[in-house]
């Protein structure tokens, strides 16, 4: 059996048991960490008080606003232009302009407007209309609606004002406000 051999000077207990002194750069290092940690406390709760004060608001797009001149959209197209702002396509036939609500009367998705099979497409259950906004296929019940509109009398601009509606199945679409004549 090999003898155990052992080198050095074995430490002192005092040694042993003495903790280190912290360095200066140690406690100024402990110190940033804590003040970024106080900081950031601070901050988080300023923003959660931010947040109580000034909640979560759903701001609606203005139900009205005025939609350039009749001249700036073509006969026989379906304009999207205000489409993402104020949920309304602006149509424009032969002899007139009407405003139709891009929300599907089935259950409230948004149609796209498929230009090459000339109708709106609904991607949720598939109801489709036709660019008068009559249904014809899907779920859906009844036509889209349309929105009042009209030309501004201090600059001739047509305005659109989707807190008044007309529904087709009401008779609604003859009413002057419904349509604008462009002939
Ligand atoms: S919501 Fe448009 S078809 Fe159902």
């Amino acid at each position: 059996m090999a003898d155990t051999v052992t080198t050095g000077t074995a430490p002192s207990v005092a040694a042993a048991t003495e903790a280190p002194l912290p360095s200066r750069r140690g406690f100024l290092s402990w110190l940033a960490v804590a003040w970024l940690a106080f900081a950031a406390g601070v901050g988080a709760l300023l923003t959660l008080t931010a947040r109580f004060l000034f909640p979560n608001v759903l701001f609606e797009p203005p139900s009205s606003f005025k939609a350039g001149y009749p001249s700036d959209y073509q006969a026989g197209e379906v304009d999207e232009r205000w489409k993402e702002k104020y949920q309304v396509w602006i149509v424009r036939n032969a002899d007139m302009v009407y405003a139709l609500i891009t929300v599907c009367t089935h259950l409230g998705c948004i149609p796209n407007w498929l230009q090459a099979q000339n109708k709106f497409k609904c991607p949720c259950h598939g109801s489709g209309y036709y660019r008068s906004g009559i249904n014809f296929e899907g779920p859906t019940p009844r036509p889209l609606e349309r929105a009042a509109i009209s030309i501004s009398p201090d600059d001739g601009q047509i305005f659109i004002d989707k807190a008044r509606k007309f529904l087709y199945e009401k008779g609604q679409w003859t009413d002057p406000a419904a349509f604008i004549k462009t002939t």
